[in-house]
């Protein structure tokens, strides 16, 4: 044992030492896995949980083509949330969606993927809900490079818990009226003005696909387009205010604000439901667009049970040990090896240390 902790003490001096403009302290069991799975995409050691949303058109891994991974994370994590009750401290962001994925305010294949997409990298570190909330962020990120403005990075917290049963019902439909749509969004937290916000938020990217709500999007059996899908906005792979300025236009795009069937056109009364207020707002600026977007996607993401205790945003640390083994030899010599992460952007560098009290 002692030399256990003369071996960590010399390791964790290594790194204090390189890292000391950073206040961090390793390991914390809370973050060190979630920080990993966020900042390790690419190169030695990638866990690459973001090269689904490499770009946010992406979709290559989904049959029929026409789905894109990006719009459904995002998709996902509102299903999730929707059925929070924020004075009741009860539901949001709790993988509830897990249990619940048969009901029909959950139609499509998309919200089944996602938490299939995310099952590998769940951990006693990373609760699906993390990994929906993280899912959603580097989606967000995805969707706003080469876009109108620059990329957004919405913070990320953990520590949020799984649900162990299935919660309640209540994710808005589209053929609801504005008043259910109205109540539900204030037990969800959000104002009537936040709730028009945070739907145009959701429908800049992606959009309906008549093959799952064929009431809403003709089934036009287009091989390029096997799920039928219509889009928001014409800029389908991108999150910024087109939603708004075309839905102004009266342009014919956006399927729950123009659709053939009035009953489905939520998106329609939502927009208008205010006089219109928010939605010109946000036509008038892809800066205020995306500043209420990132703010309103943030509270989607970190609104869990009221005895869930988030961290704080887990930044990527400069420095960092990784795979560190520990083991004794025959002769009962202890050694220690392991990988150091140093964020320079370039390069992985790799230290070893070795300790030979017995
Ligand atoms: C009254 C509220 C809402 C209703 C009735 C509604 C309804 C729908 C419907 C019917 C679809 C088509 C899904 C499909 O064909 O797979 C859709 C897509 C989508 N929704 Fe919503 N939605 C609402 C709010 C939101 C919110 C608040 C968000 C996120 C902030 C969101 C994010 C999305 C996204 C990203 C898609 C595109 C999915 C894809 O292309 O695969 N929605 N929504
Ligand atoms: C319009 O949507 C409603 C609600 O989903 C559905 O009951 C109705 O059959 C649809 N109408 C048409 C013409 O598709
Ligand atoms: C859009 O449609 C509404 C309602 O039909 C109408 O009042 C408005 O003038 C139209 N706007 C444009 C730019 O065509």
């Amino acid at each position: 044992m002692k030399s256990t902790y003369t071996s960590t003490a010399r390791l964790g001096l290594l790194v204090s030492s390189l890292a000391s403009i950073n206040a961090y302290t390793w390991p914390d069991p809370k973050t060190d896995f979630l920080e990993a799975l966020y900042y390790q995409q690419n190169g030695n050691n990638a866990f690459q949980f973001g090269v689904l949303v490499k770009s946010c058109d992406f979709g290559d891994n989904l049959t029929p083509p026409g789905r894109k991974n990006s719009a459904e994370w995002i998709r996902t994590a509102y299903h999730d949330m929707a059925t929070a009750d924020v004075d009741a401290g009860t539901g949001g962001l709790d993988a509830s969606i897990g249990f619940e994925l048969d009901r029909p305010e959950n139609t499509g294949k998309a919200l089944t993927d996602t938490i299939k997409a995310f099952l590998p990298a769940m951990s006693s570190r990373s609760s699906m809900a993390d990994l929906i909330a993280l899912g959603a962020i580097m989606s967000v990120t995805a969707c706003t490079i080469n876009s109108k403005g620059p990329p957004q990075f919405i913070p990320f917290r953990g520590g949020r818990v799984d649900a162990t049963s299935i919660g309640p019902a209540g994710v808005p439909q589209p053929q609801e009226d504005l008043a259910t749509h109205t109540t539900s969004f204030k037990k969800q937290g959000f104002s009537q003005s936040e709730m028009i916000a945070l739907v145009a938020c959701g429908h800049s990217v992606g959009g309906v696909n008549g093959v799952d709500f064929p009431e809403i999007v003709d089934v036009v059996n287009d091989p390029n387009n096997g799920e039928s899908k219509q889009s928001f906005d014409a800029t389908v792979a991108a999150l910024d205010n087109s939603v708004a300025t075309q839905f102004l236009e009266n342009s014919t795009q956006n399927a729950l604000a123009f659709g053939h069937n009035e009953t489905t056109r939520s998106d329609l009364r939502i927009f208008n439901s205010d006089g219109g207020d928010m939605i010109h707002k946000m036509a008038a600026s892809n800066d205020f667009f995306i500043s209420t977007c990132t703010n309103l996607l943030q509270r989607m993401v970190d609104t869990v049970p009221k005895d869930v205790k988030l961290t704080e945003p887990i930044n990527a640390i400069p420095v960092k040990p990784d795979n560190i083994d520990i083991a004794l030899d025959a002769n009962g010599n202890m050694a220690i090896t392991g990988d150091l992460r140093v964020s320079d952007g370039a390069s992985d560098a790799e230290a070893s240390t070795t300790d030979h009290d017995t």
